[in-house]
């Protein structure tokens, strides 16, 4: 019996060796598997934040998958868009599953997403070699804003319709060619059927598209340099007598496993969203959205989803509207350009100053309060904390890009001074005696950071970074 079982395992081993066989003949797989998993090194360093990749990719997953299935029962006009929402979550069988996937996997890959950049922040990620991986990730990051920007309209709900009416309103503030871009975008005077239609178009297939096809040279661009680690050392400088980094470990097993455990861990965060708080407070499906869009009446509040919220917080801060839609699109691209302001030779926070390990999470602190600001409506108060905090959120990267290198004293005060100045003219372009005291108070919070962080490393060692070790750490 024994005999027959190891003669049938010889044989079904042999089977399969040449059907492998057969295809590496015509395509090269097996190469191909062991180049990306058995015979890549990556750092053996990897912790908790190194999940956050892969993650993203189950996240775009799950969203072309469910979105597939959505489209089975969905009617993209406005007419029926509202009614067939309804439709799937009351009538088609699972499709309330479905479709709480769907918009739980929307706000779920903004969390992995912001995660796996502050991770980047982090560890330095976005240095050389890896500019250009750090620009197809923010690419993709872009392209994602725009997806979740078509695909809420697609509802057909109070927010869907006012929130995209805001949206697109916006380019008509850009100077002359502002009114007719935004009748292009719409196709129409006011948002329509004929809007829904193409964001319909967009979202279900060329924004997808382009998405895959982002990612996939963000992967190549990552696999070309190899992975950065939590000490940011790149292991490839220290190879062993086999060839291989001697901080590295292959891919497969280790960090498939690995990566499994984060996935396993992910999904039942995931499944306890959709099944006990899809809505999540009003965060993930907006209360506004559970009523049919109607172009007579204004919602009281008008709040983009919360994974907005920041950028539309520096946009309302801003006084002057085209002014402001061009502080949101600079939040933007600063990111875009952080691998040449941020230019400090030590990569990872473990070893740069404390100076500079409270700039980040001061930096990510504004970022979460700002999010906070913009789902709020804009009293006086919100409206001034708002703009102290974009103040702050640009500040960090000249920060970060005064910290590149050792600067002159001379050269600490002159910025401090500078933007100083600056920042007072541009409160008296702004000034608004109503609010005046409230300016001045709020005044300081820019001032304090500044002194913190440009006069501090002049009179104290705060800014010194650390030695980094020549192998990698746990
Ligand atoms: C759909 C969205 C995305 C997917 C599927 C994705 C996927 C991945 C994967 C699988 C990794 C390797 C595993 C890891 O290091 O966590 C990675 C690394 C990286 N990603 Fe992304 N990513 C996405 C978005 C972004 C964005 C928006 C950025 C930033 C702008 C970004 C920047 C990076 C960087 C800098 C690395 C290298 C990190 C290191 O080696 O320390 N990615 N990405």
């Amino acid at each position: 019996m024994e005999r027959q079982n190891q003669d049938y395992f010889d044989r079904a081993a042999a089977g399969w060796n040449r059907f492998i066989g057969w295809i590496d003949a015509r395509v090269p797989l097996s190469s191909f598997v062991r180049s990306q998993a058995t015979e890549y090194y990556a750092p053996k360093n990897f912790n908790f934040w190194y999940y956050f990749g892969v993650l993203s990719l189950v996240v775009l997953v799950i969203q072309i998958v469910t979105g597939i299935f959505l489209t089975m029962n969905y009617k993209p006009s406005a007419e029926d868009a509202f009614a067939s929402v309804e439709y799937i979550m009351r009538d088609v069988e699972w499709g309330w599953l479905i479709r709480y996937m769907h918009s739980t996997g929307a706000s779920a890959f903004f969390v992995v997403v912001y995660l796996h950049m502050f991770r980047g922040l982090m560890y330095g990620s976005y240095k050389a070699p890896r500019e250009l991986l750090w620009i197809f990730g923010m690419l993709v990051y872009v392209a994602l804003m725009a997806e979740a920007f078509m695909g809420y309209l697609l509802p057909w709900g109070q927010m869907s319709y006012w929130g995209a009416q805001v949206i697109i309103s916006l380019f008509g503030a850009i100077p002359k060619i502002g009114e007719p871009l935004a009748l292009w975008i719409r196709g129409d005077f006011a948002i329509s059927d004929i809007t829904l239609n193409r964001f319909f178009a967009l979202h279900v297939i060329a924004m997808p598209l382009i998405l895959i096809l982002l990612v996939v040279f963000h992967l190549v661009a990552l696999r070309h340099n190899g992975s950065n680690n939590p000490d940011g050392i790149e292991i490839k400088k220290n190879l062993g007598p086999d060839g291989h980094p001697v901080d590295g470990i292959p891919f497969h097993p280790y960090y498939t496993v690995k990566d499994l455990v984060g996935v396993i861990l992910f999904a039942i965060v995931f499944a306890v969203v959709v099944f006990f708080v899809p809505e999540m407070g009003g965060y993930f499906l907006e209360h506004a959205n559970f009523e049919p869009a109607n172009p007579l009446v204004t919602p009281e509040h008008i709040a983009p989803v919360w994974y907005f919220t920041p950028f539309y917080a520096i946009l309302r801060a801003v006084p002057d509207k085209f002014l402001g839609v061009l502080a949101m699109g600079a939040a933007i691209l600063v990111l875009f350009v952080l691998p040449w302001l941020d230019r400090h030779p030590v990569k990872s926070m473990r070893y740069r100053s404390s100076l500079y390990k409270l700039a980040l999470i001061v930096f990510a602190a504004t970022f979460i309060v700002l999010g906070y600001l913009g789902l709020k409506p804009p009293t006086r108060f919100f409206s001034e904390l708002s703009l102290r905090l974009s103040e702050l959120y640009f500040l960090f990267f000249l920060v970060s890009w005064a910290y590149s290198k050792t600067r002159s004293r001379g050269f600490h005060f002159g910025l401090f001074a500078g933007v100083l100045v600056l920042l007072a003219i541009l409160d008296a372009v702004r000034w608004d005696p109503i609010n005046g005291s409230l300016m001045l108070q709020m005044y300081l919070i820019p001032a304090v950071y500044l002194a913190i962080f440009l006069l501090l490393p002049v009179f104290t060692r705060l800014n010194e970074s650390k030695p980094v070790p020549e192998r990698v750490t746990f």
